[in-house]
């Protein structure tokens, strides 16, 4: 029988051959890297430094059923983060995400989001994103690369983010999730945060009172300064 790993080697083996560019020597260097924004907007604003990590970042964004908006509302999400420094002067970087949720969806929820960085020209996990409970008793997203990488065992490589820019996907909105500029509200791993080249992640546009929570992948970049 072909069996689901056999099925998802053969689709990386594919997506490897057509994705993953020789290593180059500018390899890992972000000194050059550079956001591509939406040019008619201001909410979100590069930063004149180079980002200190470019991410591709792989998870779900996680909703519950309000019973009286009838909405789906978020309550966090959950993503592994894997550098994507090493590939930014290549034909691949710039669809990396589209690459990546292809495979991301198309994999059962056995498959974890770890297994598809490694697939899709991005083997290093520099760490994850996830909500926590924050001083006011709401969720707040930290991004926490204390256990991975070249930071495992810095207990100060992380950083929780107040939102301070918010843009509609300029490409399909009504499946992308926004994108995002954060501030650094406390720890030392970065001062801003950007989260952009959404691919799916929004909800449903209405729910049924009493469904139960749902979790909607998606893939993004992030960028952190
Ligand atoms: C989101 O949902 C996933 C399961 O799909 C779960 O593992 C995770 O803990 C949830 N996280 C949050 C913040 O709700
Ligand atoms: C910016 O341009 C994109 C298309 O390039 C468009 O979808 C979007 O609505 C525009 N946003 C604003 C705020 O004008
Ligand atoms: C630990 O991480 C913080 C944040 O990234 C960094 O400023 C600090 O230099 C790191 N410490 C060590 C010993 O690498
Ligand atoms: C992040 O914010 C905390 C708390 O205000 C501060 O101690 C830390 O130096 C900041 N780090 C960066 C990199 O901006
Ligand atoms: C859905 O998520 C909310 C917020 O995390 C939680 O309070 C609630 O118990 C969850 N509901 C179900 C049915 O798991």
């Amino acid at each position: 029988m072909f069996s689901f790993l056999q099925l998802l080697t053969a689709l990386s083996a594919a997506l490897l051959v057509s994705a993953v560019p020789a290593p180059s020597e500018k390899c890992c260097d972000t000194s050059a890297a550079v956001m591509n924004l939406p040019s008619n907007q201001t909410a979100l604003v590069s930063p004149t430094t180079a980002p200190l990590y470019v991410a591709l970042g792989v998870g779900v964004q996680n909703y519950s059923c309000s019973s009286t908006t009838l909405k789906y509302t978020s309550i966090g999400a959950v993503a592994s983060l894997f550098d994507i420094s090493c590939i930014d002067k290549t034909p691949a970087f710039a669809n990396i995400q589209t690459t990546a949720f292809k495979l991301w969806d198309s994999v059962p929820a056995s498959v974890t989001a770890s297994l598809i960085g490694s697939k899709v020209a991005a083997p290093n996990l520099l760490g994850y994103h996830y909500f926590v409970v924050g001083p006011t008793g709401a969720l707040v997203p930290k991004w926490d690369f204390t256990s991975t990488g070249k930071n495992a065992g810095n207990s100060s490589a992380y950083v929780i983010g107040a939102k301070v820019g918010d843009i509609a996907s300029p490409t399909t909105p009504a499946t992308n999730i926004d994108w995002l500029a954060l501030n650094n509200a406390s720890g030392s791993l970065a001062s801003k945060i950007f989260r952009i080249d959404t691919v799916n992640g929004q909800p449903p546009t209405s729910c049924v009172a009493g469904s139960a929570n749902i979790s909607v992948k998606y893939t993004a970049k992030y960028y952190l300064y």
